[in-house]
């Protein structure tokens, strides 16, 4: 073998040691890569479980929360009926009255029962289907006016408000309407009343102030909703949102409510939720309590 040949060969050798190494690499980086892949994999897997996890945990909470509207509901629900059924009650009576003493009976008295019948009947009715239209699950955002929104909430919430003996002032611009969700607005509002509610129940005072306001700023409608219960102390004010933070014993109080509120509004609404406490003078008296501020976009 001559020296060029020798020389030859030992490249070639070198080449194929080189072929054989960078093939070695190759298949490493290969499996590197298959098993960063499957890492990866893993990875997204556990995030999407941790995803659907923290998803259930949210529909638990907004389930409980709902639930628990719900049997508010249905007590004002009851309380609302009591009052037309007496009254149906009675009305039907009118006419045995009439026969046992001896009066006629005629068409003018029997068509003045099924009027006076017909209009309990039809605002049984509309409790019934405003109760209805809340509980409808709908998630589509609709045009609707504000002060309608509010009126139909203090509708619902009527017959609570008459047994705890408190009128809430409303000061409502008209003609302000926004494109969202009515229903979840609604279930914020009513939040927001029953804690003013309990506040002022709890501080047994003699002047009970509710003040729900709206009116238009910059391009979007605020609603703020006012009680005089001497507003939320500072060291709680940061834990307010949270879920399960509540002050009441736990028969009167869950800790969802403002939690939930915020996360509607802010959340499903893509509007603002404020707090402060505030000092305000209402027919020529001084009063101070927790004002909330719903910025509605
Ligand atoms: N208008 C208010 N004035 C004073 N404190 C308030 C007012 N609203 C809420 N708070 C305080 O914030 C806490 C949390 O309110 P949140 O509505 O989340 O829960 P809750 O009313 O205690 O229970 P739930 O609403 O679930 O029945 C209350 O326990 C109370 O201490
Ligand atoms: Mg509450």
């Amino acid at each position: 073998m001559n020296e060029s040949n020798e020389e030859v060969l030992k490249w070639k050798k070198r080449f194929e040691r080189e072929r054989a190494s960078r093939k070695e690499a190759e298949r490493l980086l290969e499996e590197k890569s298959a098993e960063i892949y499957e890492l990866n994999t893993e990875l997204e897997n556990k995030v999407l479980q941790e995803v659907v996890k923290n998803n259930e945990k949210q529909k638990m909470l907004f389930q409980q929360s709902k639930m628990a509207s719900m049997g508010e509901m249905i007590s004002n629900i009851a309380h609302q009926w009591r009052q037309p059924l007496h009254a149906i009650k009675l009305i039907s009576q009118k006419i045995y009255l009439h026969k046992i003493l001896g009066e006629e009976i005629d068409e003018d008295l029997i068509q003045s029962v099924e009027k006076d019948i017909q209009k309990q009947v039809d605002y049984l009715n509309n409790t019934i289907e405003d109760f209805r239209n809340f509980f409808k699950p709908n998630k589509e955002k609709e045009t609707f006016q504000i002060s309608d929104a509010i009126n139909l909430t203090l509708n619902i919430i009527d017959a609570t408000l008459k047994q705890k003996q408190i009128s809430v002032t409303v000061d409502l611009e008209e003609g302000l309407f926004v494109t969202n969700l009515k229903n979840e607005l609604m279930q914020v509002l009513i939040n927001l009343i029953k804690n003013a509610l309990d506040i002022l129940e709890e501080k047994e005072l003699s002047k009970k102030i509710i003040i729900i306001k709206s009116y238009k700023k910059d391009d979007n409608v605020v609603i703020d909703i006012l009680d005089n219960g001497g507003g939320i102390p500072e060291e709680i004010l940061p834990k307010i949102f949270e879920p399960y933070f509540t002050t009441k014993h736990q028969s009167k109080g869950t800790g969802l409510g403002l939690y939930m509120s915020h996360e509607i509004i802010t959340k499903h609404m893509n509007s603002d939720f404020e707090v402060f406490n505030q000092n305000f003078n209402y027919e020529n008296n001084n009063y101070n309590g927790a004002l909330f501020r719903l910025i509605i976009k």
